[in-house]
């Protein structure tokens, strides 16, 4: 069976006293027996402590939000893929919407940032997604296309399989306007078939692709009982930790019937 996450992309919010409660409330009273792999991608500053926090939650991984696409050196105010790896980071999010619109990160970049992580055994969770625009101009499976291709598929066979894909459509991200559970399926099967048509049927079956973008408790179960949708990538509903939980729980469920 693929990997099932719920992930939360806390993005720049929460002090530090806020983030540990909300660290503290994920973890209190959580299903021990569910199958969903959680991750929090809290702001890095906070890594480091959540980590020694999560010690007893083999469950709960930590992502970043980011890494540079260099080694190390003269860049101030980046983070370096090793950084993160040392000081207990597992995943990190890379080529997010926000991050490609407001800091202008490029295909190129953004393999490189890929190939970084990859070098530090940090997984990438790859963030695809069309605009409104592209979607109402038809160029969505276009624009995810190429967006895979420049920024992941340079990957080899062995390791393209240790990454998380998160579909993400722009228009629907922090909108409150959800995909359907149709729009994301047919995007999602689309997306497993572009990865077997590089790779193969094997790595495509094997490849957990999240679905991101006004995941609430709300929707979750009926957008994680799609076939092709392995879980979510969930912004504003991840800072509400009863909330977060539901949608936990909501994985937990389908796993459980599955
Ligand atoms: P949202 O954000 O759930 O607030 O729409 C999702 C994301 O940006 O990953």
């Amino acid at each position: 069976m693929r990997k099932k996450i719920v992930a939360g992309n806390w993005k720049m919010n929460l002090l530090y006293a806020e983030a540990m409660a909300l660290v503290d409330g994920v973890i209190d009273n959580y299903d021990e027996s569910g199958n969903t792999e959680i991750i929090l991608a809290p702001p890095a500053i906070y890594i480091q402590q959540i980590v020694s926090r999560l010690q007893k939650c083999p469950q709960v991984a930590i992502a970043a939000q980011n890494c540079s696409e260099h080694v190390k050196g003269a860049y101030t105010g980046e983070i370096s893929a090793s950084m993160l790896a040392s000081i207990g980071t597992e995943y990190v999010l890379i080529g997010h919407s926000e991050r490609r619109a407001l800091y202008h990160e490029k295909d190129v970049q953004l393999a490189d940032k890929v190939t970084r992580a990859i070098e530090n055994s940090l997984l990438p969770i790859f963030c695809c997604g069309e605009t409104l625009t592209q979607r109402n101009e038809s160029l969505h499976r276009e624009t995810v296309q190429m967006q895979l291709e420049k920024g992941l598929f340079h990957l080899n066979e062995n390791l393209i399989q240790d990454c998380v894909i998160a579909y993400e459509p722009v228009w629907a991200i922090g909108t409150g306007v959800t995909a359907s559970s149709e729009q994301a399926q047919e995007m999602h099967a689309f997306i497993r078939q572009l990865v077997a048509q590089k790779y193969n049927a094997n790595v495509a079956d094997h490849l957990t692709v999240l679905y991101g973008g006004s995941v609430t408790a709300k929707n979750a179960q009926e957008l994680f009982s799609c076939q092709d949708v392995d879980g979510g990538l969930v912004g504003g509903a991840s800072l509400k930790a009863e909330e977060f939980k539901q949608i936990i729980s909501a994985m937990n469920s389908i796993i459980a019937k599955s």
